[in-house]
């Protein structure tokens, strides 16, 4: 996690880039100028520092330099939205937080321009989703889960109304965490038994934000409630019968697991997407649903854009280009023979192994 404290920042300069607290909610905008005022007031709200980069995606400009120029172009239109769709969620949670209330259309205007988004960059969303290293914090991890939601409602025909009331329902899965104190939220390691109960309160408190405050129907406020229910029965808050359950719900269910083992967090390492893939399908039937995990994990890119890989005739590759619907037939460069190595034209070729780095040293 890269921070900067306040002391690091001269007055008179205009600040570099936007800064976080600690939830992933912008502070300070890029391009203001630090004041002794500014200064003083944030040093009364006890800030001393400042997170960069919340999102994930400066770092992927270091990979540019494997990318031609369309996927370059495509993935600065991604990072955008994502960006802006970020913005607008974490400003809206932090209002919520200290005021109770926010702007629901916000929301909505987000969940609408995610569908559209997605609806053209779908292979770089999901391309994207392995090579940003994310921290796991509530509002990205609320983007993430609306993203995969609109992917999965994708692959489940769904028209583009359907998709963004799924990602009304992922953007908010999380809301009743805006209503849990920090020091439970933000605490590094895990949780006591006691601090784990008033965690568990979001979903009941998120559903009742949903339909009692924002007056959403249950297709938007059920996701909130069920996320965490599985399907053996062992889940929270009511350990109630699978089949019961919303499809939001179900599809939801996957998602959370999915974004949550691929972040990192204190006291554990991000696994990658190959390796959270092969998880997920270890716990169907158990706790997800067979049929949409099946379909979830047949999007998802196991290789993601930059992975570096090994081919099983022994050449050395990066991941340059993701075909849709043949996540593990990906466009491979060489760089020892300066070549690309499409796995879709040359069938024989196979993924045998992933070089990554970035995650094994993290953590
Ligand atoms: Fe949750």
């Amino acid at each position: 996690m890269k921070k900067l404290y306040l002391a690091q920042i001269p007055n008179g300069d205009p600040i570099q880039q936007d800064l976080f607290n600690a939830n992933g909610a912008i502070l300070v905008k890029k391009g203001k100028i630090m004041t002794p005022r500014l200064r003083e007031q944030l040093l009364r709200n006890n800030i001393e520092y400042f997170l960069l980069d919340v999102t994930g995606y400066d770092e992927v400009e270091s990979h540019y330099n494997h990318f031609d120029d369309e996927t370059i172009r495509q993935i600065e239109e991604v990072k955008n939205v994502y960006t802006q769709s970020f913005g607008n969620l974490s400003s809206e949670f932090e209002r919520m937080r200290k005021t109770g209330r926010l702007d629901k259309h916000v929301i909505e205007e987000t969940a609408h321009e995610l569908v559209d988004s997605i609806g053209r960059y779908q292979q770089v969303y999901l391309g994207l989703e392995g090579i940003r290293r994310k921290d796991f914090y509530t509002y990205i991890h609320s983007i993430d889960v609306a993203v995969f939601m609109i992917i999965l409602s994708k692959s489940l025909k769904l028209d583009k109304a359907q998709q963004e009331r799924a990602a009304l329902a992922g953007l908010l899965h999380d809301i009743g965490k805006t209503r849990i104190h920090d020091s439970i939220l933000l605490k590094p390691g895990r949780l006591t038994n006691d601090e784990m109960r008033i965690m568990q309160e979001h979903s009941r408190v998120g559903h009742q934000i949903i339909s009692k405050e924002l007056k959403y129907g249950q297709e938007i406020a059920c996701a909130a409630l069920e996320h965490h229910e599985r399907m053996d029965g062992t889940g929270y808050p009511m350990g109630v019968n699978w089949n019961h359950l919303h499809l939001h719900s179900k599809m939801a269910a996957v998602c959370d697991i999915y974004d949550a083992v691929t972040g990192e967090r204190v006291y554990k390492k991000a696994m990658l997407p190959h390796e959270a893939v092969e998880f997920l399908m270890t716990i169907v039937d158990k706790h997800l649903d067979r049929s949409l995990t099946t379909l979830f994990v047949r999007n998802i890119a196991v290789y993601p854009l930059g992975t570096k890989v090994v081919l099983n005739n022994e050449e050395e590759g990066i991941v340059v280009k993701i075909h849709d619907g043949f996540p593990t037939r990906p466009v491979v460069k060489i760089p020892k023979r300066g070549m690309l190595r499409d796995m879709m034209v040359e069938k024989t070729l196979l993924v045998t192994r992933v070089l990554n780095t970035k995650h094994e040293t993290a953590g």
